[in-house]
């Protein structure tokens, strides 16, 4: 189902592809986030039990100029990893930018599909063991039915990585985008719009919502495409946790992660031990929803899931064999950064979280490679005069508090 609105989606993206990227950046940085970071996906969507050296098939629907796929196809390669990413978007100038980012990596595991995400059912693409979606069903005319197209050509035993925008952490924006409707209606040309908008932008009243929300930069430093896309776009919605809830219930999916952990935990902003009882009661989507509710910061939801019947299990951390793997961090200067108290804080959008780790921790994390299995790390402090016990105690609880932050996860299986 497409409508006039959709069509002006469509060509919002073909004159100001998303995000803005200049493909000679390709030499000097990889662009990497969540979701669809390889070790997210081998962790959070296949519990850390899918083993390397099985092909993975994934699917980013709605690519736009490319990040997602650039990432996971220069992961998979870099790592020896076989299969294939298929991007797949509508827009011709997106499939240019992203194609010569690929070209310039010497990329050749990438699949290009220009052409609707909701064509995909009975189109004879896929199934993909993993589907990308990120930024794109709270533009399409109808989310349920985007969601449930991307599910028909999920193969059993697959995963997503999802993201919506959320509300609170969006403040300003919506009444920004209302205001710039009356001024710059949609039937106008991209371009007529956009040159309203930097008007508008230029003496935005001090009070406006959007001048005191640092949760995002994109009106700022995301160029034409990153304005007219948070303020012009003709269709977004944001998510609440109950809602995005129900979105991903309805189309039979189950939450592995909500990206990162922590910040859907409400227990760190409640210190009150009369407040901390409460949450008790509350099942994970609750306590997930007050955490929104309480930090006020989120301006995108992003999670992993899997079908709501597939018994992937949480990957065991304390199996002899499990080997451990820091995202983007390396374990000396993880240790170095734990602070005399135990702590290390961390900030997730202006929100400080400190995470008590244990004594033994900063023994332990130098010695994560992504190599190494934690039988060989126990083994090796064993060497230093560090009790087994000991051991399996503190890495118990290092994992767990550095996993909820999303920095040391399992890697796959050999
Ligand atoms: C905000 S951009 C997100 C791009 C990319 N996923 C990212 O996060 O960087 C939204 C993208 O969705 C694409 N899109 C919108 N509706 C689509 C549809 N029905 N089928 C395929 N792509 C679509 C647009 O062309 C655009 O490139």
């Amino acid at each position: 189902m497409t409508d006039a609105t959709d069509q002006r989606l469509a060509g919002q993206y073909e004159a100001y592809p998303y995000p803005k990227r200049d493909p000679r950046d390709e030499v000097k940085r990889l662009v990497v986030g969540s979701p669809s970071h390889l070790r997210e996906i081998d962790h959070w969507v296949f519990g850390a039990a899918r083993p390397a050296r099985r092909p993975l098939i994934a699917l980013v629907a709605g690519g736009g100029t490319g990040d997602a796929t650039i990432m996971l196809a220069q992961q998979m390669t870099t790592l020896g990893r076989t299969g294939a990413v298929t991007w797949l978007d509508r827009s011709t100038a997106a499939l240019t930018i992203a194609r010569e980012r690929a070209r310039i990596r010497n990329l050749t595991n990438i699949v290009w599909e220009q052409r609707s995400l909701l064509d995909l059912p009975g189109s004879g693409i896929g199934p993909f063991d993993y589907i990308d979606c990120c930024g794109v069903l709270h533009h399409l005319p109808d989310p349920a039915e985007g969601l449930r197209s991307l599910v028909s050509v999920l193969a059993p035993g697959g995963g997503m990585g999802l993201m919506v925008y959320a509300p609170h952490g969006r403040t300003g924006v919506y009444m920004m985008q209302d205001a710039l409707r009356r001024l710059a209606p949609p039937d106008e040309t991209p371009q007529q719009r956009l040159d309203v908008a930097r008007r508008v932008m230029k003496h935005l009243p001090e009070t406006q919502w959007l001048r005191h929300n640092h949760f995002f930069d994109d009106h700022i430093n995301g160029g034409d495409a990153g304005l007219y896309d948070l303020l012009l776009n003709p269709r977004d919605r944001a998510y609440t946790v109950p809602e995005f809830s129900a979105l991903l219930r309805d189309a039979g999916l189950r939450v592995t992660c909500w990206v990162e952990p922590i910040r859907y935990d409400p227990a760190p902003m409640l210190p009150d031990p009369k407040l901390r009882a409460k949450l008790d009661a509350m099942d994970p989507t609750e306590r997930a929803a007050l955490a929104e509710a309480l930090a006020g910061n989120m301006a995108v939801h992003i999670v992993y899931c899997v079908r709501a019947d597939d018994p992937v299990h949480a990957p065991d951390p304390n199996a002899e064999t499990a080997v451990p793997v820091f995202r983007e961090l390396d374990g000396e200067t993880l240790a170095r950064s734990i602070r005399p108290d135990g702590t290390l804080t961390v900030v997730f959008d202006g929100l400080r979280i400190a995470i008590a780790l244990p004594p033994l921790a900063a023994a332990i994390l130098p010695l994560i490679n992504g190599h190494r299995g934690v039988g060989q790390i126990r083994a090796i402090l064993a060497g230093r005069g560090m009790k087994p016990e000991a051991f399996a105690q503190a890495w118990r609880q290092t994992f767990a508090a550095l996993v909820r932050v999303n920095r040391v996860l399992l890697a796959a299986p050999v």
